[in-house]
């Protein structure tokens, strides 16, 4: 089997596990409590968040734990709607977000806020003037995708950053999901970024677990009130297997990086190279700097994205339709369609994404079985 669906989820790395078994076992008091079971809890707790802090370059207290990517998104953008309603109620965003920002989004503007959300190019990629023209007196947050999920795309994160230093008191948000371990970290841990969103089931820790970076100094409301964790900004138990276990899968993430994006690139690359030379395909994603090196996305014309990932299961391969979000709503992908991709186009891609673990042998695997399938391709299409 290969597993090309990786921007949906990774499976959880055996040393992972094996760290969020011991602690289960191990571990169970709870980080709140006085007695020494507690305090070996909270020793544990602030170690892992120690060891991630170091490694995106943060500070201990700026690592805050969430239950996931969509949480993180959720908390930041209506944490910051709540703390600063009193300056502003207008917050600027991508056309081509996750649901859990373009989500959160509108239900803020229910509450009466505003929201730009800033058209892209054909390539998914928004444009600095636009981002400049869009900043009002009344802007409380940008919030900017690192890596879109469906196509790969690498937003001018840098450049934004400059724009921002001008109006320091704007929130500034990456959601980093898909980009981290992506050789793009300067990007996102970029001198201005103020608010970033991880997800721990991307990078081979369990599902369920995640985390934000908050720069010190900068507030948002809590979105989870409770018994005062996280510093009164996220109540609940800490779910502190799991976060071992993140640390964990972070630290091997970010080991022999820059080896596991070349692997990721020459993956793509082969694939691409193959694939496009067929008339029925039109790529999406590009094989260059602008864009993440483990995620291909391309439509076969006239063939229904989910004939493709059936048909390509059927011979051992997973891939997906766009996003796992929209696969099974049969709905065109929102990344395609701010690019203004035709419908019956968009309706048509399907989505590799790639991890560390995947080789060029399963790339070459991939290309046999596609020229295989591609002949009732071809008839579907006629
Ligand atoms: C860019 C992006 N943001 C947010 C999320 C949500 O993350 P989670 O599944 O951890 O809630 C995803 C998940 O696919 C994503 O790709």
């Amino acid at each position: 089997m290969i597993y090309f669906d990786n921007s949906a989820t990774t499976k959880a790395d055996p040393e992972v596990v094996s760290t969020y078994d011991k602690v289960s076992d191990k571990v169970w008091g709870n980080p709140s409590s006085l007695h020494q079971f507690g305090e070996e809890a909270f020793n544990l707790l602030e170690q892992s968040r120690k060891q991630i802090a170091d490694l995106i370059g943060a500070s201990q207290s700026e690592v805050l734990f969430t239950s996931g990517g969509s949480e993180g998104d959720n908390w930041v953008l209506k944490g910051t709607a709540i703390e600063k309603r009193q300056f502003g109620n207008h917050l600027i965003t991508t056309a081509v977000e996750h649901p859990a920002i373009h989500n959160s989004m509108e239900q803020l503007k229910k509450l009466g806020f505003e929201v730009t959300y800033l058209p892209v190019d054909k390539h998914g990629r928004i444009s600095i003037d636009d981002l400049k023209a869009a900043i009002r007196p009344t802007t409380i947050l940008v919030s900017i995708m690192a890596v879109n999920n469906e196509i790969g795309t690498i937003q001018p994160l840098k450049e934004a950053a400059e724009v921002l230093k001008d109006y320091p008191k704007i929130h500034f948000h990456i959601d980093a999901v898909q980009g981290i371990g992506k050789g793009i970290q300067d990007l996102i841990m970029n001198d201005r970024v103020d608010f970033v969103t991880f997800s721990g089931h991307k990078f081979h820790a369990p599902r369920g677990i995640g985390f934000i970076y908050a720069r010190r100094g900068r507030k948002i409301a809590p979105l989870i009130d409770g018994g005062g964790q996280e510093r009164s900004l996220r109540g609940g138990t800490e779910n502190l297997p799991a976060i071992a276990a993140m640390a964990k899968a972070l630290r091997l993430l970010l080991t022999d990086e820059k080896k596991k994006v070349a692997n990721e690139a020459a993956i793509k690359q082969r694939i691409f190279d193959h694939v496009k030379e067929f008339p029925l395909v039109t790529t999406f994603s590009e094989d260059n700097a602008g864009f993440a090196p483990h995620i291909l996305c391309f439509a076969i014309q006239g063939v229904r994205g989910e004939t493709i990932v059936h048909a390509f299961e059927e011979q051992g391969i997973y891939i997906s339709t766009t996003s796992a979000c929209s696969s099974k709503k049969h709905i065109p992908s929102s990344t395609l369609s701010a690019m203004h991709v035709p419908e019956e186009l968009s309706t048509s891609a399907i989505r590799i994404s790639l991890d560390d673990h995947n080789t060029l042998a399963e790339a070459d695997e991939f290309n046999k079985v596609f020229d295989k399938l591609y002949d009732k391709f071809k008839l579907l299409s006629a």
